[in-house]
């Protein structure tokens, strides 16, 4: 387990107070570990393990755990295939919600509820992305979820941006992420809606220079990648203006970068494959085709 303690020890010395993932092994570079991963939203660490283990391995990770004087309270996430996460706390003192950073930008989570805190931490490259280059620009975020891609866009001087997300609980929460950067809410739009639903409203709130597509893989009854993906693609020539750029977002372990950027040939001819962008050196992967892809496409005709 001394290779755990490692990856927590240095990842808590480059936080610097910032949301980190302080051990990856879902990445599969550390044999024997892949179905634990632990968070760190100081100075709250969450354990999160996707299959069952022997209660006096879980204490030994927990008791190592203990000894980071950092971390002052551990939160226990056990994910079983479809069924809901359970969430203990192991020790220490975790509000309900708590305000995470994430260089410089502030975002509401809660360690001890839901599956995801509210903050998906592999998608720091891509907010930065997207902070670097939405200046001036009108911004759709599809998929929105808690909307730290708007909270990121706006950091970066976006004109606008258009969040859309079918689950109204966390665009409230994007709403409220907005309040802990001071952001203008009139430059904010907030669509809580299935997006298959909404496309002409979409439609007429832009064109947009930025559009971030970052769905789920496997939502049934609301998003299946395989056969959903290619929808949201179709409708790009009309969003995205000439010179704009797509962030294709897929988390699918079973389908690489080759299933969206042949989408993207067939469906928008018009938009050229820029790049990749790399993954944070905290999601260290075996197999980068496996893990999230964040890909980028800029309209050219
Ligand atoms: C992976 S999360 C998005 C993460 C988000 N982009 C971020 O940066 O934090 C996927 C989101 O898609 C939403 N969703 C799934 N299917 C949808 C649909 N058909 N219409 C609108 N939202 C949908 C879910 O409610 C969920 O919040």
């Amino acid at each position: 387990m001394q290779v755990v303690f490692e990856s927590v020890s240095q990842q808590l010395s480059q936080a610097a107070g910032d949301v980190r993932r302080l051990f990856h092994g879902r990445g599969h570079c550390y044999e024997g570990f892949e179905h634990l991963v632990i968070d760190w939203f100081a100075p709250v660490a969450v354990v999160r393990l996707y299959r069952a283990a022997e209660p006096q391995w879980l204490e030994a990770l927990f008791e190592g755990l203990r000894q980071f004087e950092q971390v002052e309270a551990l939160v226990f996430q056990q994910r079983a295939r479809g069924q809901e996460a359970v969430n203990e706390v192991v020790w220490g003192e975790v509000a309900a919600e708590q305000v995470a950073t994430e260089l410089g930008l502030n975002y509401q989570v809660k360690p001890q509820k839901n599956q995801n805190s509210g903050l998906f931490l592999d998608m720091r490259n891509g907010r930065q992305w997207v902070r670097e280059h939405a200046n001036g620009l009108r911004v759709l975020n599809l998929f929105s979820y808690t909307c730290s891609f708007s909270v990121a866009a706006l950091a970066g001087g976006a004109e606008h941006v258009v969040n859309v997300d079918m689950a109204r609980n966390m665009l409230n929460v994007g709403r409220e992420n907005h309040r802990l950067n001071t952001m203008d809410a009139s430059q904010v739009t907030y669509l809580g809606y299935d997006i298959f639903r909404s496309w002409k409203r979409i439609r007429q709130l832009g064109p947009y220079g930025v559009v971030v597509i970052d769905p789920p893989s496997f939502q049934p009854g609301s998003f299946i990648a395989e056969k959903d993906y290619r929808r949201v693609v179709r409708r790009l020539p009309e969003l995205v203006e000439v010179g704009g750029t797509v962030v294709a977002c897929h988390n699918d372990p079973a389908t690489g970068t080759a299933f969206i950027i042949e989408l993207m040939q067939q469906e928008c001819p018009g938009f050229r494959f820029e790049g990749r962008l790399a993954n944070p050196e905290d999601f260290p992967e075996q197999e980068p085709e496996k893990g999230l892809k964040v890909m980028l496409f800029k309209r050219e005709l």
